[in-house]
């Protein structure tokens, strides 16, 4: 497990990371979110123990990260924002060079090699150099790097930045994959892979911890969450107040429309599902509905909320 307290990184006068303090549990994959500066980069390089805390400590299955790094990092793969690579050595020899620093040795180091390279689906550019690989070959193999060791805390700092969505998928299916019996800590500024792989999301900005949930969670806190969007063949005036007498509906908004046809929105109180009692006053009134959603919340919402307010959202909020 991961326990950070009280963690504090200043560079001269600007504090980059600003009392934190959080656990992580097995089987967790963590999204840490924010913004640009926010500060993500500078704690994953704390806790992977490549650069030294201000204030706070930091330990990984026990073991004190500031004062003993070495032997924190066996239990850690690390995988940088922009990993530096060997360009000219090919996929297979920069990975049993890792792995020989890594104290792999003869049939043991070979074994270890082919095992990530599979795991990382590296097989076609095994023998290729790494300076010709695509961007996607490229990142697996950055990540092929962080495994070697077979670590049970995996740190990966904006994992699929820069890839397209095809290979992103490949990255976020790999990683859901390997959660189970690990923790997985990724920063990335990219909600959608938020929603897609992670069980814990923490929202981070200006060093300070804003938010600490699950996604769904997260995304109920959002003003959309449970609005019922309804087209609706009926006249804008008793259309609105037909929905608007509607006991569990606080708001209507109207969105747009014409004589004939109006989109509307409905903000329910409490967060009661509205679509039931929607249909049932469009019946009645024996107006046809021609479109109706209802919204599950959006965590850019949420993410705009909390990082432009002094609001906190904890996760028994
Ligand atoms: N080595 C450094 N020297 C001075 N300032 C730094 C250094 N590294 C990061 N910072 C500053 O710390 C803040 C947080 O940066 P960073 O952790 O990289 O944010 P993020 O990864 O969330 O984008 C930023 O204001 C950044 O400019
Ligand atoms: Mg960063």
């Amino acid at each position: 497990m991961i326990r950070l307290e009280h963690l504090v990184k200043k560079f001269g006068p600007r504090t980059a990371v600003d009392d934190i303090s959080f656990d992580v549990e097995k089987g967790t994959v963590l999204g840490f979110l924010g913004p640009n500066g926010a500060g993500k980069t500078t704690t994953i390089r704390m806790i992977a123990g490549y650069l030294q805390p201000t204030e706070g400590s930091i330990t990984v299955n026990g073991v004190d990260v500031v004062n003993h790094p070495t032997a924190a990092q066996k239990h850690i793969g690390y995988m940088p924002e922009n990993t530096p690579l060997y360009d000219d050595m090919t996929v297979w020899s920069f990975l049993t060079f890792i792995a020989e620093v890594r104290g792999y040795t003869g049939a043991a180091r070979r074994q270890r090699v082919d095992e990530v390279i599979e795991a990382c689906m590296l097989r076609p550019v095994r023998h290729q150099p790494i300076d010709t690989l695509s961007k996607g070959y490229r990142q697996r193999t950055c990540f092929a790097q962080a495994l070697l060791h077979n670590p049970s805390i995996l740190l990966l700092d904006e994992p699929t930045e820069g890839l397209d969505p095809n290979q992103k998928k490949v990255v976020r299916d790999m990683i859901s994959d390997m959660a189970k019996d690990k923790i997985i800590m990724l920063s990335t500024h990219v909600l959608e892979e938020v929603e897609a792989i992670c069980s814990r999301v923490m929202i981070i900005s200006e060093g300070r911890i804003k938010a600490d949930s699950t996604p769904r969670a997260l995304r109920k806190r959002s003003s959309l969450y449970n609005t019922l969007t309804i087209e609706v063949l009926a006249p804008a005036d008793k259309a609105v107040a037909a929905f608007q007498a509607i006991q569990d509906v606080k708001e209507v908004v109207r969105l747009s429309g014409d004589e004939q046809k109006q989109t509307l929105r409905l903000y329910p109180r409490d967060h009661q599902p509205l679509a039931v009692s929607a249909i049932d006053v469009a019946h009645r009134n024996k107006w046809m509905v021609t479109d109706l959603r209802s919204d599950q919340g959006r965590l850019d919402d949420v993410f705009r909320q909390v990082t432009t307010t002094d609001d906190v959202i904890r996760k028994s909020a």
